[in-house]
This record gives structure tokens, C-alpha cells and sequence, in this order.
């Protein structure tokens, strides 16, 4: 095994008959943010299921060199706790405790501008706000890998930019952050892309690398002339 936060080996997984994954070998270094990319049913969230541990592969194994924090597409939250309830929450699964623990649940709020949300019942906030709120619960802790299943989906344009600005932030501290997402000016903004078809890894480099590899004008021209290539094979 490598250095890397996270390692991957030939991952494949079946439900039932089906493949949803066929042999994904990825590495993901501290610090990095590694974008997910694929049509709808392409395997994004059975990969990230399977890194955090929610669902086994049929094959394959990996590896990841930390604790690890975990956004599912579908998030839970305890609606009748308040918004910091349900951070304390998370972050005292995770072992904090006393001072580290208040420190770490003001930062989380503070970092994605749930401040003034934190003595609300959970179930009072719209879902984007609720989003946000998955986000600051898995990131309290601190964990050296994140990784999160479309985390601004339904989030709106300006809570995306600040909730990028936070990631960015964070994997300056060395985090190493896995993503899926579908938005291409998050994929811009990612240090390596994946492109996923149909369970298979086709593509995974930066994205300048992606679009000098395919001599595509964008990143959106690359990404099709990617799937287009992947049908043909
Ligand atoms: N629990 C399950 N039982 C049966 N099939 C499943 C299950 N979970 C996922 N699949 C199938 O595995 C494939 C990959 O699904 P997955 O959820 O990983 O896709 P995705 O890339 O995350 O899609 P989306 O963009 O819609 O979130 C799909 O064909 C899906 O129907
Ligand atoms: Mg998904």
C-alpha cells in the first residue's frame, strides 16, 4: 500500500446479477480534492458508499489512512434536535469532548454560516440549509478524509461558492476530499476529476489534463467526448 489518504483496488460491486461497479482503482493524495463525475446511475454513490464503509464491495479492496467524515446523498439529521444538537452530536461520536468539542462545533457552525441557526429545531430549516448542515456535521471532527455524495445538491449558487471556499480551506489543511457531484464549475474546481460510465473509472486526471487529452475546447467538451468514447468501448 501507498501513502495515499485514500487507495482503492480493482473495487467492483454487483446487486444481484448487475454490476454497479467493475473494477475501480483509484489513489487520492492529502490534500486533494478529487471530483466524481457520471451520468445518473454510473456508480458515483456505490464507491463512496463502499469507501465509507456503508455497503461491502463484491471485489476488490482498499485502504483509507484516517478517520473519515461522510455525507451521504441521502443525509440524516435528527429533525428534532437543534442545529447544534445535531452537530454535538456527530462530533461527540467521533470522541471529542470539553473544550475541543465546543471549539470544533462553533467552528463548523461559523465555517458554514449556520451561526445564526444554531438554537433552531432542525426541522424548521429548508432543505439546502439542512445540507449545509450534514456538511457541518461531518466535518467537525476534523477527519483526514472527507467524503461527500453531491454535498451542494439543492444548495443555492451563493452557499455553493461559500461552501467550496470551506472546502478549499479545509483541504489546504491536508484533508483529502472525495465528491461526487454534477455541477461542471464545481468539476473545474476540483484538483483531479473521475469520470464514471456505467461502473468503470474511463477518465481520472486533472482538468486542464482532460481537456488537453481529448483537445477540447472545455471541460464540457472533454467530459462528452469522454462518454462518447466510453459507449464505443
Ligand atoms: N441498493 C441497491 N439495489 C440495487 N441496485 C442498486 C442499489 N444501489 C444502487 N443500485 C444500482 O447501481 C447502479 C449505480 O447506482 P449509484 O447510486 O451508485 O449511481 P450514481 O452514479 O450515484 O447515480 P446518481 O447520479 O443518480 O446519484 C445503478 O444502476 C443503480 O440502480
Ligand atoms: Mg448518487
Amino acid at each position: 500500500m501507498t501513502d495515499a489518504a485514500i487507495s482503492a483496488n480493482e473495487l467492483a460491486r454487483n446487486f444481484g446479477q448487475r454490476p454497479a461497479l467493475r473494477g475501480v482503482s483509484l489513489e487520492i493524495g492529502r490534500g486533494e480534492i478529487y471530483g466524481l463525475l457520471g451520468s445518473n446511475g454510473s456508480g458515483k454513490s456505490t464507491l463512496i458508499k463502499i469507501l465509507a464503509g456503508a455497503l461491502k464491495p463484491t471485489a476488490g479492496r482498499f485502504h483509507l489512512s484516517g478517520t473519515t467524515g461522510y455525507v451521504a446523498q441521502r443525509f440524516g439529521l435528527y429533525e428534532d434536535l437543534t442545529v447544534e444538537e445535531n452537530i454535538v452530536f456527530h462530533t461527540r461520536c467521533h470522541g471529542l469532548s470539553g473544550a475541543t468539542l465546543t471549539a470544533s462545533v462553533d467552528e463548523s457552525l461559523q465555517l458554514l454560516g449556520l451561526n445564526d441557526w444554531r438554537r433552531r429545531t432542525t426541522n424548521e430549516l429548508s432543505f439546502g440549509w439542512k445540507h449545509r448542515l450534514a456538511i457541518a456535521s461531518a466535518i467537525s471532527h476534523k477527519p483526514a478524509i472527507l467524503l461527500m455524495d453531491e454535498p451542494t445538491a439543492g444548495i443555492d449558487p451563493v452557499a455553493r461558492g461559500i461552501t467550496w471556499r470551506t472546502l478549499a480551506a479545509i483541504a489546504r489543511t491536508g484533508t483529502a476530499i472525495l465528491l461526487a457531484t454534477h455541477h461542471l464549475d464545481e468539476a473545474e474546481q476540483c484538483h483531479r476529476i473521475g469520470f464514471l460510465e456505467e461502473g468503470r473509472l474511463i477518465a481520472s486526471n486533472s482538468p486542464t489534463e482532460l481537456i488537453s487529452q481529448t483537445g477540447q475546447p472545455t471541460l464540457t467538451g472533454a467530459l462528452a467526448a469522454m462518454a462518447a468514447k466510453g459507449q464505443a468501448q
